[in-house]
């Protein structure tokens, strides 16, 4: 699969170096809960792959963050091993980066805590991800607590490590927001002891729209399966999704701020080809939507495909990608240690130095 290469450079980091000489320190995560979408292929794992050769990474397959929202043991269990194999497949790569479960390295959860102490009830309130998530007022009464401090967990995982760069979707930017102000905040009160972390949002692909409605992200939590493209689906299903995909009034294959389906389409082809938007119009001028969109299930199957056969090479051995998280584990925490070391010592716990 073509990559662009210069589309997921951080321009202003583009070294790969903090100010101090170090190399930067990406971290990012992903929820295990079921059907690994398009969405979090574009808007975030293909990121990842391309950059971590660039930084020292961790990338988290975050169980505590799933608990949040009622799920079964088995199934938690069996997502967790499919996400993983599901980002080995994409390309992560054990020898570049840190693969790890969240709830292996109990410090996450220990320094979550810590950080509710500094965290706002109004910040997290206003948290526009919780309240799509609990829906109205009446609903958001029955939603678990830990729905409503979900950021402060995500805060934990990504300054537990001292990460510079946070790269994720466009919907993740409050959160990180947050996480930085979290930071502040604790370094202000307690003297300096975490890195606030910027986010990394690439301009294409930050936001994939669903498939029946390009007016809402694509979402693993859709209720209809016609809306996303998992990166699970057969050939013959994926070239069935996209040729139902909503369109835009009109017959011109244009992407254009009053045609957000085109424009969602678009940017799918693109990034999965590596051509620009501008090229991939050109060559459908006068088509109509019919041929643009089986050549765009060509494209997806032929991105996706790779991914599912390593995928199944990967499902044929399990004890491989145990090991690996066992191995991405350890390395996590001792890094985890070493830092709630301090960070209990500056809150006043244990004997103090
Ligand atoms: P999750 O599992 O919902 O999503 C994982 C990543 O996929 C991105 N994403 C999308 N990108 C483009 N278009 C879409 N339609 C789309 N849908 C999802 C998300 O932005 C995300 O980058 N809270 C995080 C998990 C997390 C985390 C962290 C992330 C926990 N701790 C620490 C970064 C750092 C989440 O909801 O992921």
């Amino acid at each position: 699969m073509a990559v662009r290469q210069a589309d997921v450079m951080v321009s202003d980091m583009a070294s790969g170096t903090a100010e101090t000489g170090r190399r930067l320190r990406v971290f990012s995560g992903m929820q295990p809960s079921g059907n690994v979408h398009l969405g979090n292929y574009l808007g975030a794992i293909r990121n990842w792959v391309v950059q971590q050769e660039q930084y020292d990474n961790l990338f988290c397959i975050v169980d505590l963050h799933a608990l949040s929202v009622p799920t079964s043991p088995d199934t938690l269990r069996a997502n967790i091993v499919n996400l993983a194999n599901g980002m080995l497949a994409s390309g992560i790569n054990p020898a570049a980066s840190i693969l790890f479960v969240q709830s292996d390295v109990r410090e996450h959860a220990e320094l979550c805590w810590l950080l509710n102490s500094v965290t706002q009830f109004g910040e997290l309130r206003r948290m526009t991800q919780f309240k799509d998530k609990s829906g109205g007022q009446e609903t958001a009464e029955a939603v678990s607590a830990a729905l409503f401090v979900y950021p402060v967990l995500q805060a934990a995982d990504i300054i537990l490590y001292d990460a510079d760069l946070v790269p994720v979707g466009e919907d993740q930017k409050q959160h990180i927001e947050l996480t930085r102000d979290i930071a502040d905040r604790f370094n202000a009160r307690y003297g300096k002891t975490f890195v606030p972390p910027q986010p990394d949002i690439k301009p294409q692909g930050a936001r994939i729209m669903a498939l029946d409605d390009p007016t809402k992200k694509m979402s693993k939590s859709a209720t209809s399966p016609n809306s996303y493209i998992a990166l699970a689906d057969d050939a013959d299903t994926i070239r069935r999704k996209i040729k139902r995909a909503v369109t835009d009034s009109g017959g011109e294959v244009r992407g254009a701020p009053d045609k957000p389906a085109l424009t969602n389409l678009l940017t799918i082809y693109s990034l999965l080809s590596g051509e620009e938007i501008e090229v991939i119009e050109e060559r459908y001028a006068g088509r109509g939507y019919g041929a643009f969109k089986q050549d765009l299930g060509e494209v997806v199957v032929q991105a996706i495909s790779p991914i599912q056969q390593r995928r199944a090479e990967l499902e044929a051995d399990p004890s491989r990608t145990r090991a690996i998280l066992a191995d991405g584990a350890e390395r996590a925490r001792e890094q985890a240690q070493r830092k709630m070391t301090l960070v209990r010592e500056r809150v006043g716990l244990g004997p103090g130095a």
